[in-house]
This record gives C-alpha cells, structure tokens and sequence, in this order.
C-alpha cells in the first residue's frame, strides 16, 4: 500500500455462515392500492402514520447502512411505495447514495411519478404483473386497475427504465399464461421474472399451488431454444434468453427472462439481503420470525449499531430457520411463519 492511501474502516454486515451484506430492502409503507391474494389477507390492517419512518429517519438509517457498513445496493419496497406522498424526495435522497437503486411497485400510480422518479435518479424499477387477464387481475388483486397497470408498464419501458416485470407464477391460476410473458421478451427489452409462490402468514399458500422451477423450464424449454445467462453471485434470479421459438424464425430476443426458485431450490447460500420494514424494524430474512426496532431505539436517542450487528448475527443458515418447503412438512412450515404477511415485510 502507498503512503497517504486512504482506505475508509468499513465494517462490513458478516453473518456466522460467512456472508456479507450489502444489499438492503426498505419499505417506506405498509398500505397499497392492490390487495393481491398471494401477498395479503382481505382484512389486513395498516399502520399509523407516526408508526412509520419519516423521510428523515430513513435517510438517516440507510446513510448509516451506506457510509459505516458498505451497504452498496437499496431497493424501495412497500406495501407500494408509490402511496407514500413523499416518495419522489426519498428516490432523490437514496439516489445521493453511493448505491444501485431500485424501486419495486405494482404499477397503479406510476403515471403520476414517472417524470419525478427518473428526474429523482431512478434507473430501475421491478413491477409486479402476473397476468394479462382483466378479469383474472380483478380476482388475483381484488381491485380493478389492470389498464392502467399495462400502460404505465409500457410508458417505463419507453421511457428507456431498466424494467423487471415480477410474475408470481401460481398453479390453476395464471401458469398457463406462462408462455405468454416470455412472447413478451421478443421485442421489448424486459426482463420477466417467474416467482415461485412463497408461504407467508395469510396468503393461503400450499405446496400444491407452487409451481415449480423445473416445470417452468420443462414448459418453456418445450416451446423455445434457450440460453442460460450468467448471474450476479447474489443474485436470486436465475436468468435465460430465449435464442429461438422451436421450428420458428431465428432473431434475437430483446428482452430475457428469471426464475426465483425460493420454495423448490432457494439461494440462501449467497444471500446478501437486509430488510428494513416500514415501521424501522430490521429484518435479516424474508422469513425471519425475530426483527430488530431500530426505529425505537433511534427514537430515543440510542446507538442502533449494536443492534444492527447483532441482528445479523443472529441470522439463519436457511430460510429464517424454516424447514425446507417438503411437501411432507407443509404443516410445519405454515406453523413456522412469522406473523407478517408479504405486504408487511416488503417484496
Ligand atoms: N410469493 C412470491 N412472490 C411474492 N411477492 C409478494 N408475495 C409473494 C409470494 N407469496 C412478490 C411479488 C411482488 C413483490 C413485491 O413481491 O412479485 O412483485
Ligand atoms: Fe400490493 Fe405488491 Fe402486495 Fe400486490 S404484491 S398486494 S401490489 S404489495
């Protein structure tokens, strides 16, 4: 090293399995305009508003994340992000960061955002969409708004955003519209994700209803040549492009497509995520049945370092501690969910 090298003290967020991480989520709100069946119950409530982290606290927080801890990737999540009035000047103060930003939303208000949000440095956005169906997008999330979501979808795409489309890939309900979602990588440069269904509290998961990522892949590799991407080592995403229809014309596909195989193969080996709920409780797992009241505590003028430490070491080798998702144990693993459903933790 040369003299009068600088090297910033980083300490980096080392679990006891050995993984760093510097990949953090925060929901900015618990509400949304959508009341998805995978994701909430009918009757969910919401917080207060001064439950929830003002602005301020978030910046403070995830600066603390950023410049003490090396946290170098943030994702905006809710609820949906977009009910939060403030969001553009939370875009804005996240984008001052030095961090790959994202933001994940369902789509519904983005129309109102979209000129705000990338004048703000937002470059990527996730949108939930998992069917092409009116009728079906009526049932899946109890409100009415497919329309609008399309159009918004295709005015981010337009707008030259980096847009992943999140499709939860559910048996008897939209997994035969599979195939229509990778036609979409065709012309448009997209990225579709295929989430496998994931059990959380309320959500009337059953191993059952999961449809996997092996018949995924059966499914599209039946209809399509395709090849496998490379992937971010944290990636939770594995990626493919579709090099031609089978006994179809050969051009290149614009767009590419993932599968998130978190009940049939999940990543937790390479997991580099933290999770910051709406009301500044940390989360170390998606499936975590402990958190940690950061928000609390920074309220009454404590340190939260230690807090955040030690929440990461607690964290488990796999799945929060859960049992694999067996069909032989689904009851175990439903007795095993925290009390939060999705729309709580945040995406
Ligand atoms: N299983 C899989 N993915 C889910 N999401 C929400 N609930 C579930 C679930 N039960 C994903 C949706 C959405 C993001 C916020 O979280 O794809 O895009
Ligand atoms: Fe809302 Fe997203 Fe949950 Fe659907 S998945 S209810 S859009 S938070």
């Amino acid at each position: 090293m040369h003299l009068g090298t600088f090297v910033p003290y980083m300490a980096l967020l080392t679990d006891l399995h050995s993984r760093i991480h510097r990949s953090l989520r925060i929901s900015i709100v618990d509400k949304c305009d959508l009341r998805c069946t995978y994701c909430m119950p009918e009757d969910q409530q919401f917080l207060k508003r001064d439950a929830l982290m003002t602005r301020e606290e978030i910046r403070t927080l995830a600066k603390l994340f950023v410049e003490k801890y090396g946290i170098n990737k943030i994702r905006l999540t809710g609820g949906e992000p977009l009910m939060r009035p403030d969001v553009v000047d939370i875009v804005r103060d996240m984008a001052a960061l030095p961090v790959k930003l994202g933001l994940t939303t369902n789509a519904m208000r983005l129309h109102l955002f979209l000129d705000d949000l990338i004048g703000s440095g937002l470059k990527s956005l996730n949108i939930s969409l998992d069917t092409f169906d009116a009728e079906r997008f009526r049932t899946l999330s109890r409100r009415e708004g497919h329309d609008r979501v399309l159009a918004n979808i295709e005015q981010a795409i337009d707008r030259g955003l980096h847009v992943k489309l999140n499709m939860v890939v559910m048996r008897g309900v939209n997994d035969d519209e599979l195939l229509r979602f990778v036609e979409l990588t065709r012309e448009r440069n997209v990225h579709v994700r295929f989430i496998e269904f994931m059990p959380f509290a309320g959500n009337k998961w059953g191993r059952d209803r999961v449809y996997t990522y092996a018949e995924m892949l059966g499914r599209i590799s039946s209809m399509y040549t395709i090849e496998k991407l490379d992937d971010d080592p944290h990636s939770t995403a594995r990626s493919y492009r579709v090099v031609e229809r089978i006994g179809g014309d050969s051009m290149s596909w614009k767009g590419t497509f993932a599968v998130i195989s978190t009940v049939t193969e999940p990543f937790c080996g390479s997991c580099d995520r933290l999770r910051l709920t709406a009301e500044g409780k940390m989360r170390n797992c998606l499936f975590a049945r402990q958190e940690t009241d950061l928000l609390s505590a920074m309220r009454k003028g404590e340190d939260v370092s230690p807090m955040i430490e030690a929440n990461v070491l607690a964290k488990h080798k796999m799945l929060g501690g859960l049992p694999k998702f067996n069909p032989d144990k689904q009851e175990e693993v439903l007795d095993g969910l925290s009390g939060r459903p999705m729309v709580a933790i945040g995406g």
